[in-house]
């Protein structure tokens, strides 16, 4: 595997600091981000550990707050962070300096050094963590160091795309690295297709449905439409009384589907690179049952995150450590439930432009107790892939949570990261503004904030994206 050298390096101090602290006495604790990047990252690390001999626990958050760090303070022995910790290590170095800490990550570092311990970030070796290696490949790029893995390249993959680095279409930089271990190892396959949503498990008309990104105009979130089109273009809904399913079509159909899509997009005014990226890699996890969420990498995604949204982020480890049992039985059914609530969100967000406030440089929606805030990114996301508003500019989403809290997401595009916008960073400076905790990546961001501050939130995110492109002119 090609990998800068300067990480290289790091990784093995990582590995040797595995060898010298683990085993006296204490499990390593592996903490990990509570979505399908964070829940992947977790099981391809509790997996390498558990086979190179080192006993383990593992547990994912929804957020390394101050509060889990002075929890975890309590506790002996090494622990792992992966998938997050970047952000916090200011909080790491404060409140853990008893233990001995690695952090895996590929979120935009706050600090550089962690004071007992090793830092691994993507971004201090001139690798691009938004798009070029995920939490999971982090925690794979370490587990690869500790035992013989190749298999776990698939769980790295899944992670990556439930990260949505897969949204230009193709994977570069590590991810192309994982993925050629992958298929050495038989583990998964990569060929171009349509991207549409539930490839192996979904009929063809509602996998349209419910594909949201890129939006297809008229038929996300529209079954009819979505019918009806296939109907025009003489590809049936059933063949041989099973539904079609888009891995059934021919070869003919599907070139005839994706020319269809393409010009419908380009019609509705979507930007044609954003229209053609309906067509990308897509991931096969080849070792998994043909129609089932496991065979397709994106679908797997979903599953770990509908997994995180119910707060059962252990059945998440536990289909990803290969149960097929009870347990995987039983996070299908929150995967229905985590769908059918998406889809209703979808159509909230919908139904409420009327709520988007156009704040010069950003747009703002404010969801109050409509939407949980373990999807308020999610929301953000299709808001912005919605293109149904005028202008191509950030979406910032709000949300109430349980604990009498504010959640925040903001989400990006890629031509606007290109035109100097870094919402992670500006996010930082506007949660620390108010009191509050966020971060992320210049294309996606987050952050927690108390309940009241949000206008004042607001204005420091407008004053420092405002900064941003005024800097790049
Ligand atoms: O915490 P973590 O790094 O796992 O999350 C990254 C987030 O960024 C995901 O929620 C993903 O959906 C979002 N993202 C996005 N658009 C991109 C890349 C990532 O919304 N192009
Ligand atoms: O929660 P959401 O999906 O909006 O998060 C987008 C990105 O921001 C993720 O990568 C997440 O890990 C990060 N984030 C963060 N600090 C927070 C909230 C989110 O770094 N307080
Ligand atoms: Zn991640």
């Amino acid at each position: 595997m090609r990998i800068p050298e300067t990480l290289r390096r790091r990784l093995s101090e990582a590995v040797e600091l595995l060898d010298t602290t683990a085993g006296r006495g204490y499990p390593v604790q592996v903490v990990s981000h509570n979505d399908a990047d964070g829940i992947t990252a977790a099981a391809v690390l509790h997996s390498a550990l558990q086979r190179a001999g080192y006993p383990c626990v593992t547990r994912c958050v929804k957020q390394l707050d101050s509060g889990v760090v002075e929890e975890l303070a309590a506790g002996e022995g090494l622990i792992i962070f992966t998938d997050l910790g970047s952000g916090q290590l200011h909080a790491i170095n404060r409140l853990l300096s008893r233990r001995h800490v690695i952090v895996l990550d590929h979120h935009q570092p706050v600090e550089e050094e962690v004071s007992k311990g090793c830092h691994v970030n993507a971004h201090l070796h001139g690798i691009d963590g938004a798009r070029e290696v995920s939490g999971a490949g982090m925690a794979y790029l370490f587990a690869r160091e500790v035992c013989e893995c190749p298999h776990l390249s698939a769980l790295a993959i899944v992670g990556a795309v439930g990260d949505l680095q897969d949204s230009q279409g193709v994977f570069s930089g590590i991810n192309r690295e994982i993925i050629e271990e992958g298929e050495a190892a038989g583990v998964l396959r990569v060929e171009k297709d349509l991207r549409l949503f539930g490839r192996q498990t979904r009929p063809l008309y509602k996998a349209l449905e419910y594909t949201t990104d890129p939006f297809l105009p008229g038929l996300s979130g529209d079954e009819r439409s979505c019918i009806d089109f296939l109907r025009e273009l003489d590809i049936p809904v059933k063949r041989d009384e099973r539904y079609v399913m888009l891995a059934d079509l021919t070869p003919e159909e599907r070139q005839r589907l994706t020319t269809a899509l393409i010009l419908r997009m380009m019609e509705n005014r979507i930007p044609p690179q954003v229209a053609e990226s309906i067509v990308g890699e897509v991931v096969t996890l080849i070792q998994e049952e043909k129609r089932t969420p496991l065979r397709d990498a994106k679908e797997f995604a979903t599953l770990m995150n509908a997994c995180g949204k119910y707060e059962h982020t252990g059945m998440g480890v536990a289909v990803c450590l290969g149960d097929r049992g009870e347990i995987y039985r039983r996070s299908l059914g929150m995967l229905r439930n985590h769908r059918e609530y998406l889809s209703r969100c979808f159509a909230w967000v919908t139904s409420n432009l009327d709520r988007v406030r156009d704040e010069g440089v950003v747009y703002a929606l404010h969801a109050g107790e409509d939407i949980s805030d373990a999807v308020i990114g999610t929301v953000a996301g299709m808001l912005l892939s919605s293109r149904a508003l005028p202008e191509l500019k950030p979406v910032l989403a709000f949300a109430c949570t349980d604990d009498g809290a504010v959640k925040v997401s903001a989400r990006a595009t890629k031509e606007l990261v290109e035109s100097g916008i870094n919402l992670g960073k500006a996010i930082l400076a506007a949660a620390e503004r108010v009191g509050g905790e966020g971060g992320g990546h210049d294309i996606a961001a987050g952050a927690k904030i108390q309940r009241g501050t949000e206008e004042e939130f607001l204005r420091a995110m407008v004053s420092e994206l405002g900064r941003q492109w005024d800097a790049k002119g």
